[in-house]
C-alpha cells in the first residue's frame, strides 16, 4: 500500500513483443547512496542519471528536513550542497520513508552516530518488515535504537552515543545491513568490519571510494576507519539492472522479440538474472562494456528464446535477490521444471515474494509451489485472470510481461508502488511493445 497516491490497476493485451533500444531509469541502490554520501562530503556534489522513484524521494527528503539543501531532481539531475560529515540538522519531524527498506536501514546506522534524536517511520509494508537485522548489531556498537516489540519500525533513535568499531558476521547476506554498519562505523571509534556469508552488492564500499574515503576490503570482509573525510564528486547513475530485468524477460519470452537495454550498471554483484537467464537458454548479448565513476556498464541485448527450466544454482541468489518476481515468470513460460532453494529472504521483502509469486501463477493457470525457502515452478501455458500484487512494484511489473504470453487479458491490482523503484514504467512498455494500460 502506497502512503499518497491512489491505487492503479494494469490491464496487459497479450501478444506482443519487445524491440527498439530503450534506457531504463537509474539505479535505485546507487541513488540513494549517492543522496546519503553527497550530504555528508565536503563540497558540491552533482549527480546525473538520478532515480527520481518514491524511494530515492523519501532518501533525498529526509535529507532535506536534516537541512542539507538539495536542487532537484531536474531530468535526472541532482545537486548536493554537503554538510560534512557532522553537519546534519535534527529534524523537526518524524522521517517519513514511504516503501523504502534500503532507506531505513541504511539510515539507521548513519543515524545512530548522530548527535540528535530522530524518528524513522515507514507505509505499511515498511512498516512490517524486520528491524532486528541492523538493530541487533548496532546495539552492540552502543548505539540505541529501539523497534516495536516485533522488531519492526517505526526505529526510535537517541542520538549522543559513543560507536565502538566491532567485528560482525551477517548471519544473512544483505548490502543493507553491511550499508548499515559501515556508515555507523564511519563514526565509531576503532575498526568496523563487516563479514558476509556470500558477495552482496557493493555499492557502498565504491562509492565510498570514490568521495576519496579508505575502505579495507578483504575477500568476504569490508572495514572502515573513523576520521577520515568525503570530498564532493560528480556521479553518473547507471541504468538500474533490476529495472532493465522486466524488459529481459519479457523480450526473452515473447517470439520475435529483439530489445536492447543501453547503459546498464552490471555490478558484479548484480549480475545474478544475467547468469540465471543464460542457464536457461536465453540469448543475451552483452556489448560497449565501460566503467563509469567505478562501476560497470553495457549495452544488454536480449532475442526471444526457448527457456528451459532449471535448478537456479544458490550461490546467483543474493547476486540476483530482486529479480526473482521476473525470472519466476521467465519459468512459467520454460519447458520444465524450474527450482529456486536458498531463498528465504524473499518473503521479507516489499511483500512476501514467494508467496505472491506463487499464488499469482497459479491464478495464471501455473502450476507453481511455494517452499519455505523457494519455489518449483512447472513450466506451462499461461492464461488470463487477475493478480493481486500486494503493492509491490516488483509484482506488479513482472506480470505484466507475463501478458505477453497470456491466453487473454492479465489484469494487476495495487499497482501505485511502481512508481518507488520504476516512474514511467507503463509508457516505457507500450513504447517497447507491450500492450499495457496503467
Ligand atoms: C539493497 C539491498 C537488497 C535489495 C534492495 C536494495 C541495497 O536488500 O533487495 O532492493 O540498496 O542495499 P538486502 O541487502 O536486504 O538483501
Amino acid at each position: 500500500m502506497s502512503h499518497s497516491s491512489p491505487n492503479k490497476t494494469f490491464t496487459i493485451q497479450p501478444g506482443g513483443q519487445l524491440s527498439g533500444a530503450i534506457r531504463v531509469p537509474g539505479d535505485k541502490s546507487i541513488s540513494h547512496r549517492s543522496i546519503m554520501l553527497g550530504s555528508l562530503a565536503e563540497g558540491t556534489t552533482q549527480v546525473s542519471g538520478f532515480l527520481s522513484g518514491e524511494d530515492n524521494l523519501a532518501t533525498l527528503n529526509a535529507f532535506r528536513a536534516m537541512g542539507v539543501v538539495i536542487d532537484g531532481p531536474h531530468d535526472g539531475k541532482v545537486t548536493i550542497q554537503g554538510v560534512g560529515l557532522h553537519g546534519l540538522k535534527a529534524p523537526t519531524e518524524p522521517l517519513y520513508l514511504g516503501n523504502s527498506g534500503t532507506s531505513m536501514r541504511l539510515l539507521s546506522g548513519l543515524l545512530s552516530a548522530q548527535a540528535f534524536d530522530c524518528v524513522l517511520t515507514g507505509d505499511a509494508s515498511l512498516s512490517g518488515r524486520p528491524m532486528r537485522r541492523v538493530t541487533g548489531p548496532l546495539a552492540t556498537m552502543g548505539a540505541r535504537v529501539e523497534s516495536t516489540e516485533a522488531g519492526t519500525p517505526p526505529l526510535k533513535i537517541t542520538g549522543k552515543q559513543k560507536l565502538t568499531g566491532i567485528q560482525y558476521d551477517m548471519p544473512v547476506a544483505s548490502a543493507q545491513v553491511k550499508s548499515c554498519l559501515l556508515l555507523a562505523g564511519l563514526y565509531a571509534e576503532g575498526k568496523t568490519c563487516v563479514s558476509e556469508p556470500a558477495p552482496t552488492r557493493d555499492h557502498t564500499e565504491r562509492m565510498l571510494k570514490g568521495f576519496g574515503y579508505p575502505v579495507e576490503v578483504n575477500g568476504a570482509t569490508a572495514c572502515v576507519q573513523p576520521g577520515g573525510k568525503l570530498s564532493a564528486c560528480k556521479i553518473d547513475v547507471p541504468a538500474d539492472i533490476s529495472s532493465a530485468t522486466f524488459f529481459m524477460v519479457g523480450a526473452a519470452i515473447a517470439p520475435g522479440s529483439d530489445i536492447t537495454l543501453q547503459h546498464v550498471g552490471i555490478n558484479p554483484t548484480r549480475i545474478g538474472v544475467i547468469n540465471i537467464l543464460r542457464l536457461m537458454g536465453a540469448d543475451l548479448e552483452i556489448s560497449n562494456e565501460r566503467d563509469i565513476g567505478g562501476e560497470p556498464v553495457a549495452d544488454i541485448r536480449v532475442r526471444a528464446s526457448k527457456l528451459k527450466g532449471i535448478r537456479i544454482p544458490e550461490d546467483q541468489v543474493p547476486l540476483a535477490i530482486d529479480e526473482f518476481p521476473a525470472l519466476f515468470v521467465a519459468a512459467a513460460c520454460a519447458e520444465g521444471e524450474t527450482v529456486l532453494t536458498g531463498a528465504k529472504e524473499l518473503r521479507v521483502k516489499e511483500s512476501d515474494r514467494i508467496q505472491v509469486m506463487a499464488d499469482g501463477l497459479v491464478t495464471l493457470g501455473i502450476d507453481a509451489n511455494a517452499t519455505e525457502d523457494g519455489i518449483i515452478i512447472q513450466g506451462g501455458a499461461l492464461g488470463s485472470g487477475t493478480v493481486d500484487s500486494h503493492g509491490d512494484h516488483r509484482i506488479a511489473m513482472s506480470f505484466s510481461m507475463a501478458g505477453l504470453r497470456a491466453a487473454g487479458p492479465v489484469v494487476i491490482t495495487d499497482c501505485a508502488n511502481v512508481e518507488t523503484s520504476f516512474p514511467g514504467f507503463v509508457e516505457l512498455a507500450a513504447r517497447a511493445g507491450l500492450s499495457i494500460r496503467g
